[in-house]
């Protein structure tokens, strides 16, 4: 069942997601090489108190960290430990704050230091498949159109998308109807986008094949050929006048200076 959200709603998820923003972006600045992944989740977890607000990640089926940090060929869903990230690495952060009642998700890969020209393409090309999904998002179109438009950006500059693993209605609960897959199944009916819908749109691609797998530790997905793999993520609000990102604060700080 996907449940539209309502202006009242809307009030209280809109900080929520601005919070998920503002953390996303203070996590990305706190990766340097040599930090531990412990280390950037505590930093998450001193920021989310600082906030009064809470990760919707810690527990939701026994997940144990506030952030998910997966690195290189790992996908998503990483667990943070003693491994330091290191120059040239790139670094898949996915944040989930709950705050008001609502949940805002968001995620964005990051290079460490600096990194290969390859894998700068290969963010690249997965930040701009999301951007484009976000374009298709719009109210009338069905869910596949995000999906499709995803698909064409990253195979046709050689990369692969994930299908184990999809974007989701997000709103009260992390993972709401619809899902939100990043590819086509021909044939499969598909939800037409309404104004009040928000759905959280998430790319993973992968440099080699689309293939991944979860390691023993029950949690961490890494590309099944080892090769590096992206995710980029944004929480959005389907409106009558086309999609609203809900996880930007850039948007809502141009919005008060129009105002
Ligand atoms: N943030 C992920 C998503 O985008 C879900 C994380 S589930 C967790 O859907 F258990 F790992 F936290
Ligand atoms: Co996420
Ligand atoms: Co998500």
């Amino acid at each position: 069942m996907i449940i539209l959200k309502t202006e009242r709603d809307l009030q209280a998820m809109r900080p929520a997601c601005r919070l998920a923003a503002v953390l996303l972006d203070e996590v990305a600045a706190f990766v340097r090489p040599g930090v531990t992944t412990r280390a950037i989740d505590e930093f998450a977890a001193a920021r989310l108190s600082h906030y009064g607000a809470r990760s919707a990640f810690l527990g939701y089926h026994q997940y144990p960290c506030h952030v998910c940090i997966s690195v290189n060929e790992q996908v998503v869903h990483g667990l943070a430990g003693e491994r330091r990230v290191e120059f040239g690495d790139i670094v898949s952060l996915d944040v989930g704050v709950a705050h008001n009642g609502f949940i805002g998700d968001t995620a964005r890969t990051v290079p460490v230091g600096g990194c290969s020209l390859e894998a700068q393409r290969l963010l690249d090309v997965t930040e701009q498949a999301l951007r484009e999904g976000i374009a298709a998002a719009q109210a009338g179109n069905r869910v596949a159109d995000i999906g499709r438009a995803v698909q064409r950006c990253v195979e046709s500059n050689g990369y692969s998308v994930v299908r184990e693993f999809v974007g989701h209605g997000v709103g009260r609960s992390m993972h709401e109807d619809p899902q939100v897959p990043n590819f086509v199944e021909p044939g499969r009916a598909s939800h037409r986008l309404k104004p009040g819908m928000t759905i959280a749109i998430e790319p993973m691609v992968n440099r080699g094949g689309p293939g991944v797998k979860v390691l023993k530790d029950g949690w961490t997905v890494v590309t099944e050929d080892g090769e590096l793999s992206a995710h980029f993520e944004h929480t959005v609000l389907i409106t009558e006048t086309g999609p609203e990102i809900l996880t930007c604060h850039e948007q809502t700080e141009l919005k008060r200076r129009a105002g």
